[in-house]
C-alpha cells in the first residue's frame, strides 16, 4: 500500500501566525494526513518552525533577548496553539536544531563538491554606525514604485514589489535608523541554478496533473532564464557556512528552510529505533511525498529546493504532488503578521473552538482564488453547515432515540427500499469523496461532507419517526437504528475537517476513536453499530454563533 509523506510549508518562528496562514497550509496538509490515515495508509506528517532570516533577528532584537531564547519561547507558543487546532504532526521540528544544521551543511559541501556553488564578488548595504553589513530586512528606505516609507531591501510590503536595496531611496538601517548607507564589496556563494534548467523543466513538465497555480509559476520562473542565487548573508544567526574564508557568514534562510522538512525526517526517526528516515526519503515508488504551501513559496519548493537535492546527487525524494494555495484576504485586505493586521490564530482559538475555524477555512479554501474572509460570512457559514445541519442532525436523532427507546440502540423493526436507497446515495457520495480528497480538492471534499449531512438530515425529515412511532413503534426503532448510523457515517465523513466534534460524537456512540475507519460501502455503513449498543447524546457540538462573537478579536495588536 503507497504510504504518504506530507509536509507543510515551516511558518518562520516570529509572531503567532494568522488565519491566512493556517488556511494556506498547515490546515490543508492536516486534513489530507487524516484523510490518508483513515483509509488505512500509513503516513508521515512533518512540520517545524523556520528559525533563521532576518525578521526573526529583529523580533528577538526588538524584545532585547537573544535569538535562540526567543526562538525556543515562539517555537513552544506555536507548537501548542498547532495541537490546540488539532494538527496531527508526527514531529514538529526546528531549523535552527544541529540536525538541519548538520545536514544543510552536508548537502552544501556536496553541492560545492560537484561544481554548482561559485564565490562572486557583491555589492552590499554597508552601516559604519553599525559597523557591519546590512542584508535583506535590516535596510528599510523609500520605495521606488509606490513611495511607501516602510520598504525592506529586499520587498516593498505596500506593493509587493521585490526589491534590490541599491534601489530603495533614502536607505536606513532598520537597527539604529543610521543613514549613513555605503555599498561596499563582499563575497558571496551562489548555488548555480542554471546548471538544473533541463532537469528541472524536465520534472515540472512530468507532472501536468499538480495544480495550475503551482505549475504555471514554476515554468514562468523557467521561461524567464534562472538565475544564480546568492545563498550566502552577513548574519551570525543561521547555519554557518563550512567553506574557508566564508566562516563568518551564514546561509541565507531559504537554502536551509526546506532542508528541515529531510531534518524533521531524521529527528523523528532518531527519537525510536523502529522508525527509519529513510524508508520515506530514499524510497520510490511506495512513497508519494505531497508538499503543501502558499503561492509565494512555489518558487522555492519547484526550483531552489529541487536543485538543491538534485545538485547534492544524494538519493532523495522530489515531491510527487506540490499543492498550492492562493491568499486568504481579510476584509479585503492582507492578512500581514508584521503589521498585525487580521485575525491571529491564538486570539481565535480564545473564542471559538478550532473546529469552528478549521471547517470555514477548509470549506473555503483559496484554491482556484484568493478567499476573502469576513465576519458576515464566517458567521454565516460555519451557523449554516455546523450548528443547523451537522449539530442539528446529531442532536435531532440520538434526543429522539433517547426519548423514545432509551439509550440503547433498538433492535426491532425491519429496513426497507427507502434505507436501500439511502444507502446507495451514501455510497456513491462518499466515493465521491474519496477521490476530492486523492485529488486534493478542499472545498470539493468539503462540499460532499455537506451533501452526507443533507442525505442523513433529509432521511430523518422524511421518515419522521415521531409520527411513525404512533402506529408502528418497530417501524420507528428501525429507522431510529438507521438515524444513529448515520450520524455515525456523518461524523466519519466530517473527521478530516473537524476531528475534535467528530471524535465526541463517535465517542458519544461507543466508536473507538483511536483508528478512525473510512466508510464507503453504504448498507454496511448503516448497519454497523450494532442493535443493544448503549450511546448518549454528546453535549452541544456548536452552538450558533453571532458576528459579535467574532468581532472583538477584529483588531489591531502591536508587532510581535
Ligand atoms: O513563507 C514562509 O512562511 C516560510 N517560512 C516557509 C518555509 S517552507 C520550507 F521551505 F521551509
Ligand atoms: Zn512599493
Amino acid at each position: 500500500m503507497t504510504k504518504y509523506l506530507i509536509t507543510s510549508a515551516l511558518p518562520y518562528v516570529n509572531g503567532v501566525k494568522h488565519l491566512g496562514n493556517l488556511a494556506g497550509s498547515l490546515l490543508p496538509a492536516d486534513i489530507h494526513a487524516r484523510f490518508r490515515r483513515q483509509t488505512g495508509h500509513e503516513v508521515l506528517f512533518l512540520c517545524g518552525t523556520d528559525e533563521h532570516g532576518t525578521p526573526v533577528e529583529l523580533a528577538a532584537r526588538a524584545e532585547g533577548i537573544p535569538v535562540s531564547d526567543y526562538c525556543a519561547r515562539q517555537h513552544a507558543v506555536q507548537a501548542d496553539i498547532y495541537r490546540c487546532f488539532g494538527l496531527s504532526f508526527d514531529h514538529f521540528s526546528r531549523t535552527s536544531g544541529a540536525t538541519n544544521r548538520l545536514l544543510t551543511q552536508k548537502i552544501f559541501q556536496r553541492l560545492d563538491a560537484a561544481g554548482h556553488i561559485e564565490a562572486r564578488t557583491i555589492r552590499q548595504a554597508y552601516s559604519p554606525t553599525d559597523a557591519r553589513f546590512l542584508p535583506d530586512r535590516y535596510i528599510v528606505g523609500t520605495c521606488p514604485y509606490c513611495g511607501s516609507t516602510n520598504a525592506r531591501g529586499d520587498q516593498c510590503e505596500s506593493c509587493t514589489r521585490v526589491l534590490d536595496p541599491e534601489n530603495l531611496l533614502s536607505p536606513r538601517s532598520a537597527i539604529s535608523g543610521a543613514a549613513d548607507i555605503e555599498f561596499r564589496e563582499t563575497r558571496h556563494l551562489f548555488l548555480k541554478l542554471s546548471d538544473f534548467d533541463r532537469k528541472l523543466r524536465r520534472w515540472i513538465e512530468t507532472h501536468p496533473e499538480w495544480p495550475l497555480l503551482v505549475r504555471s509559476i514554476a515554468l514562468k520562473w523557467l521561461d524567464e532564464g534562472l538565475r544564480d542565487r546568492c545563498i550566502t548573508r552577513d548574519l551570525t544567526w543561521g547555519v554557518p557556512v563550512p567553506r574557508p574564508g566564508f566562516e563568518d557568514k551564514v546561509f541565507y534562510v531559504w537554502f536551509d528552510a526546506p532542508i528541515g522538512y529531510i531534518a524533521a525526517a531524521l529527528e523523528w526517526s532518531e527519537a525510536a529505533p523502529e522508525r527509519d528516515w529513510r524508508a520515506w526519503w530514499e524510497s520510490g515508488d511506495d512513497i508519494r511525498y505531497v508538499q503543501f504551501l502558499a503561492k509565494d513559496n512555489v518558487p522555492f519548493h519547484t526550483i531552489s529546493f529541487p536543485a538543491t537535492i538534485l545538485g547534492s546527487g544524494l538519493p532523495l525524494k522530489l515531491p510527487d504532488t506540490i499543492k498550492g494555495f492562493n491568499w486568504l484576504t481579510f476584509d479585503g485586505g492582507k492578512f500581514s503578521t508584521s503589521g498585525q493586521h487580521g485575525i491571529f490564530t491564538d486570539t481565535a482559538l480564545t473564542l471559538l473552538p478550532a473546529d469552528t475555524w478549521r471547517w470555514w477555512l477548509a470549506a473555503n479554501a483559496p484554491e482556484s482564488a484568493d478567499t476573502d474572509f469576513t465576519v458576515e460570512r464566517f458567521v454565516d457559514g460555519v451557523n449554516k453547515d455546523l450548528a443547523d445541519t451537522f449539530g442539528n442532525l446529531v442532536n435531532r436523532c440520538l434526543v429522539f432515540a433517547v426519548a423514545t427507546f432509551g439509550a440503547t440502540v433498538p433492535d426491532s423493526g425491519e429496513t426497507g427500499s427507502t434505507e436501500h436507497k439511502l444507502a446507495a446515495d451514501l455510497g456513491a457520495c462518499l466515493r465521491r469523496l474519496r477521490g476530492h480528497h486523492e485529488a486534493l480538492a478542499l472545498r470539493k471534499a468539503a462540499e460532499e461532507v455537506r451533501v452526507v449531512w443533507r442525505l442523513a438530515n433529509a432521511y430523518f425529515t422524511k421518515a419522521a419517526p415521531w409520527s411513525v412511532v404512533k402506529y408502528d413503534r418497530d417501524q420507528a426503532a428501525a429507522i431510529v437504528r438507521t438515524g444513529i448510523n448515520l450520524v455515525r457515517v456523518a461524523a466519519l465523513a466530517a473527521w478530516p475537517f473537524i476531528p475534535t466534534a467528530s471524535a465526541e460524537v463517535l465517542r458519544s456512540l461507543g466508536e473507538d476513536v483511536q483508528v478512525v475507519p473510512w466508510v464507503e460501502d453504504g448498507e454496511r455503513a448503516l448497519a454497523s453499530i450494532p442493535a443493544g449498543r448503549s450511546f448518549r447524546v454528546p453535549s452541544l457540538l456548536f452552538r450558533k454563533i453571532s458576528t459579535a462573537d467574532v468581532t472583538p478579536i477584529v483588531a489591531c495588536r502591536p508587532p510581535a
